[in-house]
């Protein structure tokens, strides 16, 4: 998806009050984890996807917060050998200190515990942030997958960059037909 730059809603300041931490995501901090959304991206998800991913049995939703304020979130899928990483967003008055990349550390981290050996997500191919931002993590870009994504506004197919970070010999590059055969049958929740 395609980060936007709306007017900030929190003073950085106060939404330091401890050090930040990851948490499962609760039904309260649906309207928190809305926000940001909402000042993530162009086209955000709807309050209806979040709910949704509840009733998925792979999907994990993970917020970052500082005891009280929730500054980030994460939601992901678990496959048997890789994590599919669909969302994830930090509040505009938290970026650059680090909180996605703490986010991204825990889903490494759960890569080496859990015997999985990759993650994998897909970006708009606007998104430079969010490129950036991958590239920064060590995910290497593999794929471009030509209407991944539907842009609600206009219905036009728009195309996604896919990123991948593994344990293994992963690092190769897909070509676009497999992608997309593979994001066809696994990432039917979206990526961004
Ligand atoms: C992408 C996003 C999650 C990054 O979160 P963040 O907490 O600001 O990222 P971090 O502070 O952990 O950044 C880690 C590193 O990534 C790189 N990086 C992150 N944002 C960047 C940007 N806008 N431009 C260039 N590099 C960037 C930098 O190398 C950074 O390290 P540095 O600050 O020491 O230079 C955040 O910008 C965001 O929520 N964007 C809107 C939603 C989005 O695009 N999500 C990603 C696709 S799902």
């Amino acid at each position: 998806m395609t980060s936007t730059n709306n007017k900030l809603t929190r003073p950085a300041e106060a939404a330091q009050t401890s050090p930040p931490h990851i948490r499962w995501m609760i039904r309260r901090d649906i309207e928190e984890v809305l926000e940001i959304e909402q000042l993530g991206f162009d086209d955000p998800w709807m309050k209806s996807d979040f709910v949704a991913c509840v009733r998925q049995r792979n999907f994990r939703r993970m917020v970052i917060e500082d005891g009280r304020d929730v500054l980030g979130f994460m939601i992901y899928e678990l496959h048997q050998s890789r994590i599919t990483l669909l969302n994830l967003a930090v509040h505009p008055c938290c970026r650059r200190r680090g909180l996605g990349k703490q986010m991204i550390e825990q889903l490494k981290e759960k890569l080496t515990t859990q015997r999985r050996r990759e993650l994998r997500t897909v970006v708009q191919e606007k998104n430079l942030d969010g490129h950036l931002f991958f590239h920064a993590m060590g995910f290497r870009a593999v794929a471009v997958v030509p209407g991944f994504f539907e842009d609600y506004r206009d219905l036009k197919a728009v195309t996604g960059y896919e990123f991948v970070w593994g344990l293994g010999d992963r690092g190769r590059g897909l070509g676009i037909r497999e992608a997309q055969a593979e994001t066809d049958g696994e990432m039917e929740g979206g990526g961004k």
